[in-house]
């Protein structure tokens, strides 16, 4: 019995100064990395929303009580996995997935709720993402959604994103959405590798380049 306590409280303490050391680390990364250049940049992509056909990619997840009465079809939450192109054309070049949630919230006009996230499979953002929210206000041309956050890249994003249909056809219920991104986020100080992972083990690599030397630190740009 005593040393099962003994070996008990042997455990605590390295696993607090385990803590302590890599929330240390993980506070001397963070810190580094919004030392780094903040870079905007403007993105033009185009989502294929596929409502219908053969093999839709929005699909119904629930529906309130008055959602088919209402003339907002209020309630309808919706979850896509939208092909993301660089052109209109459903053919253009594939630059990733628009994937998330979206709600129609509004009680007197059609507008949605988003939370979406753009993945983006090639290129030099392969493997980041984009975290949009906002509303949606269907009626209007063009509609402003917020860019609330990123990973990988665009760690720390922030910005808008201004959104139009550009084609719809009801026979076959395929829209193409034009989304015009304006964001900054910030430059890490070292080279990004989308095959590791953002762990602690990035971050302690981090740090000791710049205990190391501040000419080893590398620039994304
Ligand atoms: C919604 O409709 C169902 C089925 O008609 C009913 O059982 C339920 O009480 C309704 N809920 C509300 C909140 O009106
Ligand atoms: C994107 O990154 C993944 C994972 O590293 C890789 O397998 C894939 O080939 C890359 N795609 C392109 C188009 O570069």
């Amino acid at each position: 019995m005593g040393k099962v306590t003994f070996m008990f409280c042997t455990l605590v303490i390295e696993m607090a100064i385990l803590w302590g050391y890599a929330n240390a680390q993980e506070q001397v990364g963070f810190q580094n990395l919004c030392l780094g250049n903040e870079k905007t940049t403007r993105l033009q992509v185009f989502v294929q929303d596929e409502l219908g056909g053969e093999n839709p990619t929005v699909w119904d997840v629930a529906r309130s009580n008055i959602t088919s009465t209402s003339p907002t079809s209020f309630g309808q939450v919706r979850v896509l996995d939208d092909l993301l192109t660089d052109g209109p054309d459903r053919n253009s070049k594939r630059v990733g997935r628009a994937q998330g949630l979206i709600t129609s919230a509004d009680l007197q006009v059609s507008a949605l709720a988003m939370n979406l996230n753009f993945v983006f499979t090639s290129g030099q953002y392969n493997g980041s993402t984009l975290c949009i929210l906002g509303r949606n206000p269907l009626e209007n041309q063009y509609r402003e959604l917020a860019i609330v956050g990123g990973t990988g890249v665009f760690r720390m994003a922030r910005g808008y994103a201004i959104t139009s249909t550009y084609s719809y056809d009801d026979e076959t219920s395929y829209g193409v959405l034009e989304y015009n991104i304006y964001v900054a986020y910030i430059t890490s100080t070292y080279s990004y590798d989308v095959e590791t992972s953002y762990g602690v083990l990035e971050y302690n690599i981090y740090v000791a380049y710049v205990d190391a030397s501040n000419e080893n630190m590398q620039s994304l740009n």
